[in-house]
């Protein structure tokens, strides 16, 4: 069998995550590369054998002979290369958000339609094993019916001070608001109706990273249900996890608790510090990747080629950024937003 050929436009941190996915496949291979800085192109292409090598993603999209790109841009690049990569009849993986304007957002899917190009967005927490439990518990009806549900998603301040050098142009409700926003509406199984959200900011700015420190908003659903929505960049650096992830969802007749975060599963205790090593989102077994961050993108390979539909849907996709862009607004006015789909 042919091998699928994936370029990938973003040679940053998680660039490589997607490239070494690629590679490690049975039935795919990172055939092509490109950022606009050319060494780190050039680097990752020699570390992962990868033979084309670009710096301009419209060349990228006309000439290569991959089969697929995935986008791993900052987030508010995705948009221009999706749209350049889907007329030139790329089929696209592109890491969460979709975008982060409204513009963006009907601009992507309108390139998507006409062109008829098969679209992904990295939203990963579907393949978390305690999400996926509690959807099928859900689904089973082991709950009642859903009633409201709590997710917390943060990070602590390094990922927004060193980690990422764009965070001041992003937010952290991009970040990983998109991924709460989007698990909340897959529990929940329903779109999100109206919003109100307070944000905060000071810490950040206190560290040169001009963007705000939390969102907290309330959620309404179409279908009656409620959450409620943290999202937060200043969690304290030594937390004992990069992340603090926790979701609870009520129904009738049950409960679910999820902590991926702090849990007992294992522990480690240095002479300066206590903490949970991740073991679900990000793991590496006997030199191959494991963990649901990683799984999301081998999912994208295996329905590529086996023509299924993908687990997120790009209505998914564009619904959470919709949903989103009413938070931001929600936050900015102090007044409840109705999402505009
Ligand atoms: N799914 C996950 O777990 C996960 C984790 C981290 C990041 N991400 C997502 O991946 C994306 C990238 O994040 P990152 O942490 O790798 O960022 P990064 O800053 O490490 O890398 C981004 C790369 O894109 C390149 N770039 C910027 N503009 C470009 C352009 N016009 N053309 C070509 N290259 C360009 C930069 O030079 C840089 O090398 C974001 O959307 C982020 O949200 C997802």
């Amino acid at each position: 069998m042919e091998k699928l050929r994936m370029g990938i436009v973003g040679a940053g941190t998680w660039g490589e995550t997607h490239a070494s996915i690629y590679n490690e496949h049975l039935f795919a291979q990172t055939v092509a590369i490109c950022d606009s800085n050319r060494t780190r192109a050039e680097q990752m292409a020699a570390k992962f054998g990868i033979q084309e090598v670009y710096t301009d993603y419209r060349e990228m999209a006309q000439k290569s002979s991959c089969d697929a790109i995935a986008i791993v841009t900052p987030d508010f690049l995705h948009a221009d290369i999706a749209v350049a990569c889907a007329n030139a009849g790329k089929h696209l993986l592109i890491e969460k958000p979709l975008a982060t304007t409204r513009e963006d957002v009907y601009r992507m899917m309108e390139a998507f339609e006409k062109n008829k190009v098969r679209v992904m967005v990295d939203l990963h927490n579907r393949w978390n094993p305690t999400v996926n439990t509690a959807k099928q518990e859900i689904e089973a009806g082991s709950l009642g019916t859903p009633y409201s549900a709590y997710g917390r998603l943060n990070d602590v301040k390094w990922v927004a001070t060193d980690m990422l050098s764009w965070a001041a142009k992003s937010s952290i409700l991009w970040f990983l608001g998109s991924h709460s926003l989007d698990t909340l509406r897959w529990l929940m199984n329903s779109d999100v109706e109206r919003v109100y959200a307070v944000s905060r900011e000071g810490v950040l700015k206190n560290l040169g990273v001009d963007v705000p420190d939390m969102y907290l908003t309330t959620l309404e659903f179409k279908n009656g249900c409620i959450a409620q929505m943290e999202n937060g960049w200043i969690t304290p650096n030594a937390n004992t996890c990069i992340n603090d992830i926790k979701f609870t969802v009520l129904g009738t007749d049950g409960m679910i608790n999820i902590d991926c975060s702090s849990h007992n599963m294992i522990q480690m205790v240095t002479d300066t510090k206590v903490t949970t090593p991740d073991i679900i989102v990000k793991n590496r077994i006997a030199g191959k990747v494991k963990g649901f961050a990683y799984e999301s993108i081998r999912s994208y390979v295996d329905r590529l080629i086996d023509g299924q539909d993908f687990l997120v849907s790009v209505e998914d996709a564009a619904h959470t950024s919709l949903a989103l862009l009413a938070v931001l607004e929600s936050a900015k006015t102090g007044n409840p937003v109705t999402v505009q789909y």
